[in-house]
């Protein structure tokens, strides 16, 4: 089994526990997508920024081209959150009078210190480059960080919506009030900005809910190493994928040693590994499965990152 049908999705995936191999397994395969000559866009959202060294490349907040058909970018966090909030405050400035906007920069000020706003930051990002950039790009590959994160951005959207339905709600209900029942919604959110405001960013949230939900558009690649700690954490994951309403797309057991290796050491080291790639047919039974071996060094440069394309997809 390989992850060769992924190569058709829309927005791809690659998460799990940390130092697994997401950003090698993400970058081998945005790299044989884009030598089947679909237009792949690399991003990746994990502060240790590796994807750059892996291309020896540099790759910032701006995409860059790594290889033909091939672009990356990286968002960092921190300097979303920042753009962010000058965001927000430029709202405000343009919607509020003097007086209110003082007393909202103190609030926005509290909320800018307050735990969330990175993932807010980047799950925007996130958003722009899934719903923007289709047009530019046939496949978006992202590089996630370690997987409690990545899975709370992506169920963020849920608790994101209904919050804002309710200041939606709250909202119109104020302008109706003031206007005489008769408003059309469209009317209103024209009327208010408040309301617009609300009422856009809601709509990027369902069609982000509709792109990630959708099966044959989006898929999640679990990334693993036949160890115990990971493969419990593999589990919890893909159980809240499966709850997120997320495509499981494949499971990649990473690292597998050679089968000829010599002496006692490697045959006892090899013995435990069988029994955890036994569990792992058994409990990921469902789930496309795909080794990949443990290679002799790190990871760098397109000659290795090939291989390790090959077996994600196989050749060309
Ligand atoms: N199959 C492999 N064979 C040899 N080295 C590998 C293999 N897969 C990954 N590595 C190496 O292991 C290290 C960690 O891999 P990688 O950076 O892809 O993991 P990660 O899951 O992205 O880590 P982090 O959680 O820190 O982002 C890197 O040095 C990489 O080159
Ligand atoms: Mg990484």
């Amino acid at each position: 089994m390989l992850l060769t049908p992924l190569l058709e999705q829309q927005v791809v995936f690659f998460g799990g526990k940390g130092g697994v191999g997401k950003t090698t397994c993400s970058a081998a395969f945005a790299l044989a997508a884009s030598r089947r000559g679909r237009r792949v866009l690399l991003v990746s959202t994990d502060p240790a920024h590796s994807t750059a060294d892996i291309f020896e490349h540099r790759i910032g907040p701006d995409e860059v081209e790594l290889q033909p058909k091939l672009t990356a970018l990286e968002i960092d966090g921190e300097g979303e959150a920042t753009r962010y909030i000058d965001a927000v405050k430029r709202d405000i400035n343009r919607m509020f009078s003097a007086g209110v906007v003082k007393a909202a920069y103190k609030q926005i000020e509290a909320a800018a210190a307050s735990p969330g706003l990175v993932e807010v930051a980047l799950l925007d990002r996130m958003i722009e480059l899934i719903i923007n950039r289709q047009q530019v790009h046939d496949l978006i590959v992202f590089d996630t960080a370690p997987t409690g994160h990545t899975l709370q951005l992506l169920r963020m959207p849920e608790a994101i919506t209904s919050w804002i339905q309710a200041l939606v709600r709250h909202r119109r209900a104020l302008v109706e009030i003031d206007r005489g029942a008769d408003v059309t919604p469209v009317a209103a959110a024209a009327a208010d900005p408040v309301l617009g405001a609300l009422e856009r960013r809601h709509g990027r949230l369902s069609r982000l809910r509709e792109i990630i939900g959708d099966r044959s558009r989006t898929s999640f690649v679990l990334v693993s190493v036949p160890e115990r700690l990971v493969i419990e954490e593999t589990a919890r994951a893909a159980d809240l994928l499966h709850e997120t309403g997320i495509d499981v797309g494949g499971l990649v057991v990473n690292r597998v040693l050679p089968d000829d290796l010599e002496g006692e050491f490697f045959r006892s080291r090899k013995a435990q590994e069988r029994v955890y790639l036994e569990e792992i047919d058994r409990r990921f039974g469902r789930l496309r499965r795909v080794r990949v071996r443990q290679l002799p060094r790190d990871v760098y440069g397109l000659a290795s990152l090939t291989a390790v394309s090959e077996q994600l997809v196989g050749t060309t």
